[in-house]
């Protein structure tokens, strides 16, 4: 079976299921400054398990396009990716364990006609925080799962979520197939990484939010959310114990490696798949227009970028290989994401150009460190500085070595140099980068004052459908019919600018949805942090404003920490849409 043919089986069977199947949501969080991507499909779904209602209705169903930095050591091993696919299934208060059991039992033993003798599974154990799961034990049993093939693990494996550091989560109950491939000599379980348990399916039941004091608190309604990963899912239908063995998946991605260096995926395998996910991940960032940067996404698609290119070193590829990669890589996927192919010059270019950047000072790089004794953090900061070293890549080679570097020391190097605050570039460095910037927090004010400037010139009909924050820019969309006239533009800015030259006050309270709305506060995306919500006043009183929004995002204490910004763009995006950036001026 082919990955398309899984994920077509997988749509067509929620669908007759009564779920809609609603699109995948862009790589980038759109309204989530706290996170920089997308890192599972419940992710863009936060506001409906917390009772909002969704467009589509209570059942909801896609194939989300995913990226998670935190596995990405793990990367070169059999079945974890940076970039990747996943299928999933949403009840928002609609069914509960007993019904997305057995929807997930149907589809695995009828559907792709696993025989069930091969499935093993995970329950929740129990802790302080929530009880032992063996509501779903029960499930599994009269589903003729045997009771020695069920396992209750602890939170460590059988919980999931929050995707950021507030929100819903819960226990979960995991679907692994059993290879029958073993690499260790004990008695191992799922959840053990030996090969011989491969988690296929996730079922998450989505019935508690974790506050920021660390208490997990019961949501208004039981949601279930589930994951599963094609690239896993379909080599182990085709009985692969290797997802880079999947033909249409990776295939001619694999084959253009080979034929760049010469050598054979059975003996670098390890440099291959690096080189491979990489790739496709910066691909897929640079489709969305990410860029190679300092900061953030853009860092990221850096980090991917100059990895595989050390790797590429390992293997001795002398001449930029990258494009070629990356054209396979669009060859693979553009059937099911035709946008790689309208892109394709501007992916191209990206991936080029970062690759030269870094291949003009690798060498030298490399060469450099073999003359350093121990690799610390000091030193870290001069290669990153001087040859453009990721502080991870520089880490990576420090552990090959059996050393270590302070990643403190490094930050500190770092806001020495670069007259940064400590806070700024320790969180940028801290758990995948997903931390926000100055920037960021100023730019996110600023989507208030936008917002409320725009109504104040265009009218009330505006309303927010989305906003998407660099460290660069801002971009923010909005109801509008059409793009704004040249005077209307220099009216908004103006009134911005206003409001940031007048040094208005930031002020938060927090309060029931009702009394946000009650209060005037704008609030568009619902509650999105449980019971009560957030609301940001910018102006000298509760009176006497200029922007009242509900929201969970991060802001500066008052409007003169922004700076004086300029609009830089404005688009019509179709359907009502008008989108505006905005930069510093
Ligand atoms: N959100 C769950 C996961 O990523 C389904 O595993």
């Amino acid at each position: 079976m082919t990955s398309r043919e899984l994920v077509e089986k997988y749509l067509q069977f929620f669908k007759e299921k009564g779920h809609s199947v609603i699109p995948s949501a862009s790589l980038i969080p759109e309204n989530d400054p706290t996170v920089l991507f997308t890192t599972a499909g419940m992710h863009p779904l936060v506001p409906y398990f917390l009772g909002e209602e969704h467009p589509a209705g209570k059942r909801l169903t896609n194939n989300q396009i995913c990226l998670r930095t935190d596995d990405i050591d793990e990367v070169g091993d059999t079945t974890h990716h940076t970039f990747f696919e996943m299928l999933g299934n949403w009840s928002l208060g609609d069914y509960w364990k007993e019904e997305s059991i057995k929807n997930s039992f149907e589809f695995l033993t009828e559907v792709l006609k696993i025989n069930k003798d091969k499935l093993a599974i995970t329950c929740f154990a129990g802790d302080e925080d929530a009880p032992k799961d063996t509501e779903s034990a029960e499930i599994w049993k009269k589903l003729g799962i045997p009771e020695k093939r069920i396992y209750f693990l602890s939170k460590e494996d059988n919980w999931w979520g929050p995707a950021g550091e507030t929100g819903p989560c819960g226990p979960d109950t995991e679907i692994f197939f059993e290879t029958g491939e073993k690499s260790c000599s004990s008695n191992c379980r799922p959840g053990d990484n030996c090969g011989r348990f491969v988690e296929i399916w996730n079922n998450v039941f989505m019935q508690y939010a974790k506050t920021s004091e660390g208490k997990y608190i019961p949501l208004k309604q039981n949601n279930v959310d589930t994951g599963m990963g094609v690239d896993r899912t379909t080599a182990v239908l085709n009985g692969l114990a290797d997802d880079y063995l999947v033909k249409d998946l990776w295939g001619e991605i694999i084959l253009a490696i080979k034929e760049i260096s010469g050598k054979d995926y059975e003996d670098e395998t390890k440099a291959f798949r690096i080189i491979a996910d990489h790739i496709r991940a910066s691909v897929f960032l640079a489709a969305e227009g990410v860029i190679p940067g300092n900061k953030l996404q853009g860092y990221v698609l850096r980090r991917l970028i100059r990895r595989a290119v050390r790797w590429g070193k390992k293997l001795k590829i002398a001449k930029p290989f990258l494009e070629k990669v990356a054209q396979a890589v669009i060859n693979s996927y553009k059937k099911a994401y035709p946008t790689l192919k309208e892109k394709e010059k501007e992916i191209i270019a990206v991936i080029k150009e970062e690759e030269n950047k870094f291949s003009q000072t690798l060498e030298k790089g490399l060469k450099e460190i073999e003359k350093i004794g121990e690799l610390d953090g000091k030193n870290a900061f001069f290669l990153y500085e001087t040859y453009g070293f990721p502080l991870e890549l520089t880490e990576e080679i420090a552990l090959d070595r059996g050393q270590k570097i302070n990643r403190k020391v490094f930050a500190e190097e770092f806001a020495k140099h670069k007259n940064l605050s400590k806070t700024a570039s320790a969180g940028m460095f801290k758990g995948g980068l997903s931390d926000a910037s100055e920037e960021v927090t100023q730019f996110h004010t600023t989507t208030h004052l936008l917002h409320a400037a725009l109504r104040k010139v265009l009218g009330n009909h505006i309303s927010q459908k989305g906003s998407n924050i660099t460290s660069e820019r801002l971009r923010f969309d909005f109801s509008h019919p059409e793009k704004l006239t040249e005077e209307q533009l220099k009216a908004v800015s103006d009134l911005i600018n206003e409001q940031i030259t007048k040094k208005l006050p930031v002020k938060v309270e927090t309060m029931s949805l009702k009394e946000a709305k009650e209060k005037g506060a704008l609030a568009f995306f619902g509650e999105k942090y449980g019971e009560k919500v957030k609301v940001y006043t910018i102006g000298n009183s509760n009176t006497d404003f200029f922007s009242k929004e509900v929201c969970g995002g991060p802001h500066v204490e008052d409007t003169s920490e922004i700076g004086r910004v300029r609009i830089i763009k404005q688009e019509k995006i179709g359907g009502g849409v008008v989108r505006i950036y905005i930069a510093k001026e």
